[in-house]
Parts: structure tokens; sequence; C-alpha cells
């Protein structure tokens, strides 16, 4: 994807900056963004999701400009899917009619069609079995796998994802992250947010380093991770690897 901001901005109603004034503009197939908690991760995922409006600047992706109109930011939403933190499921619905409902009611396709690509979706995830049980039956790992497979259902060009696994067990951590990378491998482009610092390192083409509501630093992986500039990404850095084995 071609990622493209300028002045890009978000400050809200209370008049607390959260994003200062931002730009970039890089090709890129798989992108982290890192940070530590409140440094306006999210907020610029939603901006570039077209789920919130920037307060200043422009966003284009390939070269479409995020619309200010509803009717033009419905089209613009289609073209992306979305996997957040967690609770992204409706909990009334089974596994299947959660990836069978955006098809026909959003995009247009028919119940056989829809429910024909559910199925295909759930085998490929290991959740041939599941589709008839609700979120609540389903672990933290399969919820998961099932709001990918409804986010990626309809092809869209871009995947972005929140924190897909922080609310997850390591062991289903790992089992989420394979399937993102599983369709990173078949061409699928996606921005992830996420502290799972070994995926964006190693999974991701390059990183950007959010804190403060500034993106402070961006690069491959050796650059981000072996070459920190700023304090603050030293400091950050430093703090996760405290603990680590
Ligand atoms: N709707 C809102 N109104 C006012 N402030 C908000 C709103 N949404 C987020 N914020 C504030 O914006 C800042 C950035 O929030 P954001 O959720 O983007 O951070 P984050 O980097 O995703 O953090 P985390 O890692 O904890 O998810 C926070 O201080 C938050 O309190
Ligand atoms: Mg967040």
């Amino acid at each position: 994807m071609k990622l493209e901001f300028h002045g890009l901005s978000k400050q809200f109603d209370q008049g607390r900056v959260i994003l200062q004034p931002m730009d970039f503009c890089d090709e890129v197939h798989t992108l982290a963004i890192i940070g530590p908690s409140g440094g306006g991760k999210s907020t610029l995922l939603r901006i570039i999701g077209g789920l919130l409006p920037p307060s200043s600047g422009t966003l284009s992706i390939n070269g479409e400009e995020l619309p200010k109109e509803e009717e033009g930011l419905q089209r613009y939403r289609k073209k992306l899917g979305f996997v957040f933190q967690q609770g992204g499921l409706f909990r009334h619905l089974s596994a299947r009619e959660n990836i069978v409902l955006p098809l026909t009611k959003v995009h247009g396709y028919s119940e056989t069609e829809a429910g024909k690509r559910a199925d295909e979706l759930l085998e490929r995830f290991g959740l041939g079995a599941d589709g008839h049980k609700k979120p609540a039956a389903l672990s933290g790992g399969q919820q998961q796998r099932v709001a990918i497979a409804r986010a990626i259902a309809a092809k869209p060009g871009i995947l972005l994802l929140d924190e897909p696994t922080s609310a997850l067990d390591p062991e289903y951590t790992t089992e989420v992250l394979d399937i993102v990378n599983e369709l990173k491998e078949e061409g699928l482009d996606f921005i992830i947010v996420t502290h799972e610092m070994g995926f964006a390192r190693h999974a991701c083409e390059k990183a950007a380093f959010l804190c403060e509501g500034k993106l402070m630093e961006y690069g491959s992986g050796s650059e981000i991770f072996d070459a920190p500039k700023s304090e603050q990404l030293k400091n950050f850095l430093g703090r996760l690897l405290e603990w680590n084995m």
C-alpha cells in the first residue's frame, strides 16, 4: 500500500492534542505501530480506517484521499478490514453469522454466496466445527480467528488490526499472529498496532514508533529495534526487555 499523510493531527473537544501534526509517505506492505499506552496508536489507526475524522491534514491510501462526507467514507471503509482488541464480534450471533451478516448487509453478497465464503474461512482457520457457536462459547483465540475471518471475508485491500492479541493467553497469541503472517504471505497488506515486538520486528516490513502523540521514529526492524535514536524509544524498548528471558 502507499500510505501518505500530511499535517495529520487530532484534538478532542476538550482541547487536548492527541496527535501532533504528522507527515508520512511510504510504500509499505506491512506496518507495525508501536509505542507506550496513551501515545495515540489506536487514534491514528482509527483515522487511517476512516472511523474517526482528523482535526487537520490530509490522508490517502493508494492515492485515494480520505473522504470527508459519510457516503464517501462508507465506500472507503468497505475496502478495509478491521480487527480490534476484543469484543468486536456480535455476541448474539454465531461465528458463522458474524461472518455472513456484513457480507450480505454491507457488501451485497447473496445469502448463499456469503454462507459459502463463511464456511470456507471457518474451515481454513480451523473452526469448521465451531461455526454454530456464539462468541461466549469460543476461546479468546477462536474469537479472534473469527474476527479475522470476518475482516477478510470481503477480500479487503488492507487489513487494520488494533492489538488483536493483547487480551489473549500466550498460546493463543501465537495462533492469531500465525494467521496474520499467513495472510501476508498471500499478499494482503496490513497495519497492526501491537505490543508483540517479535512480530513487529520480524513479520512487519517497517515499524512506526508513536509516543506522546508524535510519530517519533520510523524505519525497518533493525533501524527501530537495534538502533533506536530517541530517548523515548530507547526507554520504551528497555522497559520491554526488563522481564524478558
Ligand atoms: N474519544 C476520546 N475523547 C477524548 N480523549 C480520547 C478519546 N479517545 C482517546 N483519547 C485519548 O487519546 C490518547 C491516546 O489514546 P489512544 O487510544 O490512541 O492511545 P493508544 O496508544 O492506543 O494506547 P493503548 O496502548 O493503551 O491502547 C489517550 O490519552 C486517550 O485518553
Ligand atoms: Mg490503543
